[in-house]
């Protein structure tokens, strides 16, 4: 097992009188190899409720286990940790460093976790050549589509080979031709043995995963 979510919820207090219920009692178990997607329209609570798997936040209540981890009781120290070692993350708008070269970005996770010069740059170029971009090393991001930046993206969030790859929106900013790109990568990740959440408002795109989540109102369901 990956993860286990149980009786999740995130309330925001608006003010001194309201709260706001963004996520409402979310159980989820990803296991290793799973393709999920969470499908939901805008505003449904797809962001918060990544930000908690991917520990960039924590929830109101409900029990996070993440690698035997009990997420509740980790400092954010600790949540760091854990994300460094165990999730790559894909965002939609790519969110690479504007001045550094593809490579150096996709090296970068490498470095917060400690390893030497020589072998980040190793591993940047094996996760480079995964996402077919081997000849584009040495460009910086404005010299780069969409989707290659994407792409970029994707082999920084694999080169650290994390438990679990997260993918907020990750077809969003692109047009459909580099969505589709993007899509046969995340095929291709998932048969050589990556675990993938993938979130979308898009019902073509959540199609390609293996198993469909919606959630509407910060409810979550299966689709089944
Ligand atoms: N920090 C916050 N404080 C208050 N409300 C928030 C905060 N973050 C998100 N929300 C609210 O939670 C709801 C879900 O947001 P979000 O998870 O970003 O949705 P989605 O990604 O599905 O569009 C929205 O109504 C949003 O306004
Ligand atoms: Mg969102």
């Amino acid at each position: 097992m990956i993860l286990d979510m149980h009786d999740i919820c995130k309330d925001y207090q608006m003010g001194k009188a309201s709260v706001l219920h963004v996520l409402k009692h979310v159980s989820l178990t990803v296991n290793e190899g799973d393709y999920i997607a969470i499908m939901g329209p805008s505003g449904s609570g797809k962001s918060t409720l990544m930000n908690i798997i991917g520990c960039l936040d924590v929830p109101t209540s409900g029990i996070y286990n993440l690698q035997g981890n009990n997420i509740g009781k980790c400092s954010d120290n600790q949540l760091a940790e854990l994300r460094n070692k165990y999730i790559g993350f894909v965002f939609q708008s790519f969110h690479l460093m504007p001045r550094m070269t593809a490579l150096d970005n996709v090296a970068l996770p490498l470095l917060f976790a400690g390893v030497r010069k020589s072998e980040r740059r190793r591993r940047a170029a094996e996760a480079l050549a995964i996402v077919g971009l081997e000849d584009r090393m040495n460009h910086h991001p404005d010299q780069l589509s969409g989707g290659q930046n994407q792409r970029v993206a994707i082999a920084r969030a694999i080169v650290g080979k994390p438990k679990l790859l997260l993918a907020d929106e990750p077809t969003g900013a692109l047009d459909s031709s580099s969505g589709k790109q993007v899509m046969e990568l995340f095929k291709q990740l998932h048969e050589s043995g990556a675990t993938i959440i993938m979130i979308t408002h898009d019902a073509n795109i959540a199609s390609h995963a293996k198993t469909v989540y919606h959630i509407f109102d910060g409810v979550l369901t299966d689709a089944s």
